[in-house]
């Protein structure tokens, strides 16, 4: 038993030397941000947002450090109107690739072979034209390697994200089929993927709470589909709170089944909602549990269109103010990323849910007036 004496005496010592607990020093001082607001921060937004708009949101995104950026998805125009024109993002990205300080990963989301073959139309008359297939995508915890040399636009890699859910009422919602089915149709998408060369994150929705079956999700069922897609070939699994559910120990939890399922630190990132504002909560426990990819949006846009009352994506902003406070590193422009949170939150008609971005443009406004 830890007798009160033993308490104190350790309380003493982290006032004594506080710097002595760093999650800098934790695994790896690197921290992958997955930029998800073109696609899952303008997916639900209801009234038509112009794809010179979208565009020009991955332009600026583009031009602030981030690696990695979730530009749209090839799901149904039926179910998600907002995606409808993808293909001309991607189409842009592909022939006028945004000005970047270094190479970037752009991520396509699509649920089915109907989007691959969406996809593929585009990428393959336009990417292997000019580039041939992709070199392969950095790895996730190096900055080193995911590519900070400055180089060329034709540097930029293309992968694939699919996604299905923990639940079965979810998956139904969201993708009109049951779990089993979601992970059938991934096989094709899968091998097709492989043949070309292109990466597949998969995401997991619904991990820390469901809008239908409730806030009590088994972490083993995660667990399995998680391994169950590794098998499969996914190159990296996303564990999403869509709900904004998840809790700190929720969230440690969660992990520790993962972990114990024989998943790697590695093959995870994280994607929270901020709903019920846990998300950066539940992000620092992921941290001392040596995660470091986290899923974010600019400006904290966001939402599932089949998740009803969940919120956006945590800020991208707060995010990085926050790894930045720790000593970790992003490559970010934290004032840069904040403007252009500023500008579409304004460009939507939506207010900015990020305090540090808000905080950061004030700062900036004081500085310059
Ligand atoms: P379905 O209605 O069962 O599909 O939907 P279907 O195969 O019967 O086809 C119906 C119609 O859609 C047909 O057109 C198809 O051609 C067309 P019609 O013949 O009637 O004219 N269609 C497509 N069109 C374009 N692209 C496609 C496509 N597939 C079929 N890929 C389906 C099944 C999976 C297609 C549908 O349920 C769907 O698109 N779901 C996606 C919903 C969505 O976008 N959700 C949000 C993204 S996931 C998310 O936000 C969660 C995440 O952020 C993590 C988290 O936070 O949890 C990733
Ligand atoms: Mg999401």
């Amino acid at each position: 038993m830890i007798s009160k004496f033993t308490c104190l005496h350790t309380a003493r010592l982290a006032a004594r030397y506080p710097l002595r607990r760093t999650y800098a020093t934790a695994s790896s001082d690197f921290v992958r941000i997955v930029e998800v607001g073109p696609r899952d921060g303008l997916q639900n937004e209801k009234q038509s947002i112009p794809v010179a708009t979208k565009i020009e949101l991955v332009n600026r995104l583009a031009q602030t450090g981030l690696k990695t950026i979730e530009a749209g998805s090839f799901v149904s125009p039926k179910w998600t109107p907002q995606m409808a024109n993808s293909s001309q993002i991607l189409e842009h990205v592909l022939a006028s690739p945004p000005t970047a300080p270094h190479p970037i990963t752009y991520q396509w989301l699509l649920p089915n072979v109907k989007g691959l073959d969406n996809f593929l139309s585009v990428w393959e008359a336009k990417a292997v034209g000019q580039n041939g297939y992709p070199t392969p995508p950095p790895s996730p915890d190096s900055e080193a390697t995911a590519g900070t040399d400055g180089g060329a636009a034709g540097a930029n890699v293309h992968e694939l994200s699919i996604f299905t859910a923990a639940t079965e009422t979810f998956t139904q919602k969201n993708t009109n089929c049951s779990i089993a089915e979601s992970l059938q149709r991934f096989e094709p998408i899968m091998a097709r993927a492989k043949e070309v060369g292109l990466n597949v994150r998969a995401y997991i929705s619904v991990a820390l709470g469901c809008p239908y079956e409730g806030p009590n999700v088994d972490p083993h069922q995660v667990a399995e589909l998680a391994v169950s897609l590794l098998e499969m070939g996914a190159d990296e699994i996303s564990v999403a709170d869509t709900t904004g559910m998840g809790t700190a120990p929720k969230t440690a939890e969660l992990l520790k089944t993962l972990s114990a399922a024989g998943i790697e630190k590695n093959d995870l990132a994280l994607h929270f909602h901020d709903t019920y504002g846990q998300a950066l909560v539940n992000t620092l426990v992921s941290l001392e549990h040596g995660i470091r990819t986290f899923d974010s949006a600019v400006a904290g846009l966001g939402g599932c269109p089949f998740s009803p009352g969940a919120t956006g994506n945590v800020a991208s902003e707060d995010l990085i103010h926050c790894f930045h406070s720790l000593g970790l590193k992003t490559g970010v422009d934290i004032e840069k990323l904040s403007g252009v949170g500023e500008w579409i939150s304004y460009e939507i008609g939506r207010s900015n849910e990020s305090r540090a971005g808000k905080a950061t443009m004030a700062q900036i406004k004081k500085r310059e007036a």
